[in-house]
């Protein structure tokens, strides 16, 4: 049984990032060959210039394991001491076993229980949440929180309002009981089941199962109304980012690095004004990842913590928000 830290000096924080992406990348240009779109258009109103994208024989599991094994090494935690895996994707391997269960099995984490959840693009937020809760209430020592997605597999690359936004990718965080000073500050996460119509994929669910006709109407590939997505997103983050610092007794002064869901630098910039912060202070990798889902803020993050744009003792800010409509914050203190 894992010992509770806490009370005992000792709090949930993470323990070490990893991240995964393709090689192949796929830029604007690229897709000026495929749909009636441009560069400019692209650059403007999305800030993206290229993406990731995976290759046909490879799924999710794929970068998940990889991310998940670099945020091992990053933690120092071995496969076996881990208690729990979570994969938080809307593009699983397959509908069951688990990307978890499946990530379990090649990690060779043979005492972990594994389950995916789905928080669309907000999943790191929601599964940080549940590994520290699990942490802190000793249930668990070492959790591995995974977040990957092959959105790829389900975009129309015959609509041009979509498709110039999306590439592949997996980040990843181990979970873990950390000194006091350090660790998760506050959490708050959000969920507005009315605004699911702004975006969702129709097809391959109970509702509309996979026929000849779901394939032929392009059921199988998300559906988005951009702008509806868009004013959720800013008016969201924007209600997150004020409740966790409120919660954990900050103020923006005392954030060292805003590290914000990629879907588009003009919502990443919106936040920013909102909360006065200088460029600096925010980590970008929409310009050339795009945005990867879930994986988005985990992938940021590790390559925060890479390039030295926040150092241990620091306080991040993460917050996003996706498809349900789910949306989160954490502040973190690395
Ligand atoms: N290339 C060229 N033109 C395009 C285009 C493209 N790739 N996509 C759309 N357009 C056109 C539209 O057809 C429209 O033309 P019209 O005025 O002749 O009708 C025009 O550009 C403006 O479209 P609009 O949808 O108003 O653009 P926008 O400024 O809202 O930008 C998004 C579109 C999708 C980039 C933007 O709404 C967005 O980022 N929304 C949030 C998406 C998001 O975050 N999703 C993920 C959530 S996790």
């Amino acid at each position: 049984m894992a010992q509770n830290g806490v009370g005992f000096g000792m709090r949930a924080g993470i323990l070490g990032t990893g991240s995964a992406l393709p090689k192949k990348v796929l830029t604007n240009q690229d897709l000026e060959k495929i749909v009636d779109t441009s560069d400019e258009w692209i650059v403007t109103r999305t800030g993206i210039r290229e993406r990731r994208i995976a290759e046909a024989a490879e799924a999710t599991s794929d970068y998940a394991l990889l991310a998940g094994q670099r945020a091992l090494a990053s933690a120092g935690i071995q496969a076996e001491d881990l208690d729990m895996i979570m994969v938080s994707t809307v593009t699983p391997d397959m509908l069951f076993p688990s990307t978890a269960s499946l990530v379990q099995d090649r990690l060779g984490a043979t005492h972990a229980a594994a389950f995916d959840l789905e928080a669309a693009c907000t999943g790191f937020m929601y599964g940080d949440f549940l590994a520290s809760a699990l942490v802190n209430s000793g249930q668990c020592r070492y959790v591995l929180v995974i977040s990957a997605d092959l959105l790829s597999r389900i975009t129309d690359y015959e609509d041009r309002s979509t498709c110039v936004l999306f590439g592949d990718g997996a980040g990843a965080a181990v979970v873990g009981l950390v000194p006091e000073d350090k660790g998760f500050l506050s959490f708050h996460l959000g969920s507005d089941g009315a605004g699911g119509k702004f975006l969702y994929m129709p097809g391959g669910g109970s509702r509309m199962p996979a026929s000849e006709e779901s394939v032929k109407s392009r059921q199988h590939f998300l559906k988005m109304e951009g702008q509806e997505t868009f004013k959720y997103a800013v008016r969201a983050m924007g209600v997150s980012v004020e409740r966790v610092l409120s919660d954990a007794h900050l103020d923006m002064a005392d954030v060292d690095l805003l590290v914000p869901h990629q879907a588009n630098i003009r919502i990443i910039e919106a936040i920013r004004n909102r909360l006065h912060l200088d460029p600096a202070k925010v980590m970008y990798t929409i310009e050339k990842y795009g945005n990867t889902s879930a994986s988005s803020i985990p992938i940021a993050l590790d390559e925060a913590v890479k390039q030295g744009k926040v150092h241990p003792g620091q306080v991040a800010l993460m917050v996003g928000f996706g498809a349900g409509m789910t949306w989160g914050a954490i502040a973190v203190r690395l």
